[in-house]
């Protein structure tokens, strides 16, 4: 029996993996989503959501593909790792992706076929073709050179490949790095961490979500506060501190997670940050 069914949950509340069942809608992840289906909608062209690590990147990608009206004659793509070896087989992946199959000899090609594909979904059928690029902090300079030309592809109102990047902050050193790639960048967001109060109602809607239906709460307000202070409002964070309390609450058999609680948590925890830093 898994820890979460002895305190009456059907499922894992604090897991860390990016389910959409568990995000939690903060307002720096509403905007973000919000800005991210306008600027698609108006098939504007290049989107970039920077954020540090464990702020929500992923879920965030994982809930627009997730939520997104599929009726309109959207294609959405979805690359979760662009580590490629070259050109030639981030082209070639693209194109497989768009369902182009015939054989190529050369990066051109296989760009030309892209383009291809491009216009004919894009102006001939109407359609928009959305690529999402995950762990956006791995493509290369000249991956990024590749999307850039990818980009140009246009009619006099739109573009007709959409891209939407989620990385790491260190992304944006190397897209300042590219002549003109910044200003062609239509939406640029950054994820804010959350608030303390966003915190409480994050831990709360992650317990809900898992079948908590009790009255009765699970954490107290010290003890969110002690979570929030650690975390900094950092998501993938506020799962691992909570999931640990949840697990102790168990193990100790209690029915409220205290200050207390969370300190030795935290205490636990920086051991080994600061054993890791030494
Ligand atoms: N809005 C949210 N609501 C609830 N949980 C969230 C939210 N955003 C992130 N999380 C949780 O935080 C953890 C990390 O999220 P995610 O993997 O999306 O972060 P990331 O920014 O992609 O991280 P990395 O920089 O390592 O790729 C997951 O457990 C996820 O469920
Ligand atoms: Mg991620």
């Amino acid at each position: 029996m898994s820890y979460y069914t002895t305190l009456g949950l059907t499922k894992e509340p604090f897991s860390t993996s990016p389910d959409p069942n568990f995000f939690f809608r903060s307002s720096s992840h509403v905007q973000a989503l919000t800005r991210l289906e306008i600027a698609i909608r108006l098939r504007r062209g290049l989107s970039l959501i920077l954020g540090e690590v464990g702020t929500g990147k992923t879920t965030l990608a994982r809930t627009l593909l997730a939520n997104f009206p599929r009726e309109d004659g959207f294609h959405f793509h979805i690359i979760l790792d662009p580590s490629f070896e070259s050109e030639f087989q981030f082209l070639l992946h693209l194109a497989r992706l768009f369902g182009v199959q015939q054989p190529f000899k050369s990066a051109l090609d296989c760009r030309e076929a892209i383009e291809h594909h491009l216009f004919q979904r894009g102006v001939a059928e109407g359609g928009t073709t959305v690529l999402m690029i995950d762990e956006g902090q791995k493509l290369s300079v000249d991956m990024l050179e590749n999307l850039r030309v990818l980009l140009n592809y246009e009619t006099n109102e739109y573009k007709l490949l959409q891209v939407v990047i989620f990385g790491q902050m260190e992304l944006m050193g190397r897209i300042r790095r590219i002549k003109n790639f910044i200003d062609r960048v239509a939406l640029k967001y950054i994820i804010n961490p959350l608030s303390e109060e966003e915190t409480a109602q994050m831990i709360q809607f992650r317990l809900e979500s898992a079948g908590w239906s009790q009255a009765q709460r699970l954490f107290t307000p010290e003890a969110i506060q002690a979570v929030h202070r650690f975390t900094q409002g950092y998501p993938r964070q506020i799962a691992l501190v909570c999931h640990n309390a949840l697990e102790a609450l168990v193990i100790h058999e209690k029915s409220l997670i205290d200050d207390a609680l969370v300190q030795e948590l935290i205490r636990d925890e920086s051991r080994w940050t600061c054993e890791a830093a030494a």
